[in-house]
């Protein structure tokens, strides 16, 4: 099979490349989707292959609902979720429709770096702010909204990862959480959650996400099936006040082409109902966290040279902060001679300040491979 022409990751033979965000195939569920599949075939027919309703079936949004009243306390009403094709495309829709020309969106930097490249489709401004060990600088973002609202400039949404943030796998803190709580009561901002990674967590459930504690209305959550089952899927989901949800449900993309992943939504529906689905994450779960385990014990040695991190407690990704006197350039070309490959935080940073740090993905290899990658990149970085 030639996979150049198949799938988006293109590996380069000899070499383990930290830098792709991207799940190990051999881990995931062909067996269970299968199944699935065909159980769903037989009891829906044609149903599942042709146009669905706008905001997708239903359900599978009971079930999501229950899922989140479950996981966080407070379940979307009936009126307040809707499917979507995952969150790329759940984030270039909200753009497409709450964003004018000129517009400021705010984002943290680092940020998802094609969060980056999707907001940077439209024609508005992007506002980078500043993030830390405890995620978003609130007091940055409140001085910004201030001095934007003062000359009379729209601005459109705060787009953030909260939880498990990539790239750095930071979570936003309960005391910056209460702090942005108080902007958004004060500035009427309105915060586009990107929720990808909160079933992924490995040692604890992260808190509930800003869509289940903030006023309804403020909040747009985008949850998706990438990470906790499989992004081929291209499935996710929505939450939202209900007038947000009707106009992203009601708009000429889903009133032309129907409800976003009509056929997956079936088989995921299905995956929920006969308990694979529970199975799965808490199978990845243990997976990543013994991989993020791997990679973290070989690198424990350049914590002597001044190399630092944060141990991810969920996610893919592990943030690596080099010390003053290296540069991520010059960290990632020894690297490369070792036969690996990783991520420069510049490419996280939406200003031209460079980040001196590397981000490493745990998810794509055997905690073999992690070890040795982690053990070359140690000789590579203490060895003049
Ligand atoms: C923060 C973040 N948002 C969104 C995505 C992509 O999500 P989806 O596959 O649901 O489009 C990723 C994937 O790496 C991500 O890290």
């Amino acid at each position: 099979m030639d996979l150049t022409r198949i799938l988006q990751l293109q590996r380069v033979p000899g070499v383990i490349d930290l830098a792709w965000g991207h799940p190990d195939a051999s881990l995931l569920p062909v067996a269970d989707v299968q199944a699935a599949s065909v159980t769903a075939l037989n009891k829906y027919a044609g149903t599942m292959l042709t146009y669905g309703i706008d905001r997708g079936i239903g359900p599978l949004r009971d079930r999501i609902a229950l899922q989140i009243a479950q996981y966080e306390g407070v379940a979307p009403l009936p009126g307040e979720i809707m499917l979507s094709a995952g969150n790329s495309q759940a984030l270039a829709q909200v753009a497409m429709l709450y964003a004018r020309p000129n517009d400021v969106i705010f984002v943290e930097n680092p940020t998802y770096h094609l969060a980056l490249r999707i907001l940077r489709d439209m024609p508005v401004q992007i506002h980078p702010i500043q993030c830390d060990q405890d995620g978003l600088d609130v007091n940055e973002l409140a001085q910004a909204i201030t001095a934007y609202q003062t000359v009379g400039q729209r601005i459109a949404f705060l787009y953030s990862i909260p939880t498990f943030q990539n790239p750095t796998g930071a979570t936003l803190s309960a005391t910056r959480r209460d702090a942005l709580r108080a902007v958004v009561a004060k500035s009427g901002l309105v915060i586009v959650e990107d929720d990808v990674y909160r079933e992924l967590w490995f040692d604890t459930k992260p808190i509930p996400s800003l869509w289940a504690t903030f006023p309804r209305g403020s909040v747009i959550r985008l949850g998706s099936f990438s990470k906790s089952l499989a992004p081929g899927l291209r499935i996710g989901f929505i939450t939202a006040d209900a007038a947000t949800i009707d106009r992203l449900a009601g708009c000429g993309l889903l009133d032309s082409g129907g409800g976003m992943a009509h056929f997956p939504a079936f088989i995921l529906a299905e995956l929920y109902e006969n308990g694979a689905y529970d199975r799965i994450v808490a199978s990845y779960r243990h997976r990543y966290a013994s991989r993020r385990n791997a990679l973290v014990a070989a690198l424990e040695p350049l914590r002597q040279h001044g190399y630092t991190w944060q141990l991810p407690q969920g996610g893919y990704f592990l943030w690596m902060k080099l010390p003053a006197d290296v540069t991520a350039e010059r960290a990632l070309s020894r690297i490369r001679l070792q036969q690996v490959d990783a991520l420069p935080g510049s490419v996280f940073a939406s200003t031209s300040l460079g980040y001196e740090a590397i981000r490493m993905a745990f998810s794509l290899y055997p905690e073999e491979d992690l070890t040795t990658a982690g053990n070359a990149i140690v000789r590579a970085l203490t060895h003049e």
